[in-house]
């Protein structure tokens, strides 16, 4: 039995509107988080993983709007509650570890006290005992010395400490799922093995679903249940880790996985040519043809539509629509992209 939907998305369509233009920068997504289940959101820097995910949260500031699809947490409409039910559900049900420790963290608090407020705030403790459950959550995220640290401001904090006390933070309501934006970015490698195992251990366990986003498709392997490929708005292949990534369908993850550095140790990396579109730029066909190296007579034509493939994945991909006839050296699962 699957565990029960925390999380559906269905066509979110976000966009903001710079210099009189209406430049959409998340097209018509959709994805479910399950219960205890890791759902890893990839792709390029300037993809809209960001605005997808404060989107989720109705946090997006102007000049960002959403103007479609929806987004329900526990069967219950985002779009429908009122600010104080969003205010619970943030930090509550949902905690955030957002791409900014400057958004997360206040330099003129310790950050004891910036977990025991929020845990307060969120009813995750009571006054008697909020002292102890912060100590505890900071040992949780392996947080050495968790007394002492408590008392330190953000700033004196190395850049790994810093991003376990956001961690913590984003725990500290007691959620269902954490949201962790680029949790491992900017780290040394170690440092970011350990941010993820850290994630990986928290969701065996406490049952955290977590969303993680990364740019990075190799800190995602090792902890995602699920993966969303996200190119210029649009997710272009989706589904279970061990699929996807073992015999990625879509072109560009083909190509992700293929610039995943040492991947193969003492070869040349390869890197995906070109840059993807700037936001609101956009030919008619699919998004990635001016870089795709598997590109065929509809892909600078037509939008492609996304194509069920074995084992639940599904690619945004003109190679898998039956009436398109790919040359018969396309569309293959082990075809890498160099
Ligand atoms: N405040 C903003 N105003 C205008 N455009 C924005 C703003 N924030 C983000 N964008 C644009 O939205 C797109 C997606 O950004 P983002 O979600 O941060 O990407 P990612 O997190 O995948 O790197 C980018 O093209 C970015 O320039
Ligand atoms: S639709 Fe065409 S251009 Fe786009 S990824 Fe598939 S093969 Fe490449
Ligand atoms: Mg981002």
């Amino acid at each position: 039995m699957p565990s029960p939907i925390l999380l559906r998305v269905e066509g979110l369509t976000t966009v903001f509107d710079v210099g009189g233009r209406t430049v959409p920068v998340v097209r018509g997504i959709s994805f479910l988080i399950r219960a205890a289940e890791t759902l890893a959101l990839v792709g390029e820097s300037g993809s809209g993983k960001s605005v997808t995910a404060l989107s989720l949260l109705r946090l997006l500031r102007p000049p960002g709007r959403i103007t479609a699809g929806s987004v329900h947490w526990r069967a219950r409409d985002m779009a429908s509650l009122d600010d104080a039910a969003l205010q619970r559900i943030r930090g509550g049900e949902i905690g955030l570890v957002p791409q900014d420790p400057a958004t997360a963290l206040n330099p003129v608090f310790t950050v004891g006290d910036q977990i025991v407020e929020t845990m307060l705030a969120h009813k995750a403790a009571t006054p008697r005992a909020v002292h102890g459950r912060m100590l505890e959550l900071l040992d949780t995220v392996r947080i050495p010395q968790p007394a002492q640290r408590a008392r330190d401001y953000p700033h004196q904090l190395s850049g790994g400490l810093r991003q376990r006390v956001m961690i913590a933070l984003g725990l500290a309501g007691d959620p269902a799922l954490l949201i962790a934006d680029e949790p491992t970015t900017g780290l040394d490698a170690p440092t970011q093995t350990r941010i993820v195992d850290l994630l990986r251990d928290l969701v065996e366990r406490r049952g955290l679903a977590l969303l993680i986003i990364s740019h990075d498709l190799d800190v995602v392997a090792s902890c995602a249940d699920q993966v969303a490929v996200m190119y210029a708005g649009e997710i272009v292949e989706q589904g279970p880790a061990t699929p996807v990534l073992d015999a990625p369908a879509h072109p560009y993850t083909r190509g992700l996985l293929a610039s995943v550095p040492g991947a193969e140790p003492g070869t040349a990396l390869p890197t995906i040519d070109g840059v993807p579109p700037a936001p609101g730029v956009r030919a008619p066909g699919c998004a990635f043809a001016p870089r795709c190296p598997e590109r065929f007579d509809p892909c600078e034509r037509l939008a492609p539509t996304a194509w069920p493939r074995a084992l639940g994945v599904t690619a945004l991909c003109h190679l898998y629509d039956p009436a398109a006839a790919p040359p018969p050296s396309a569309g293959r699962p082990d075809a890498k992209v160099r």
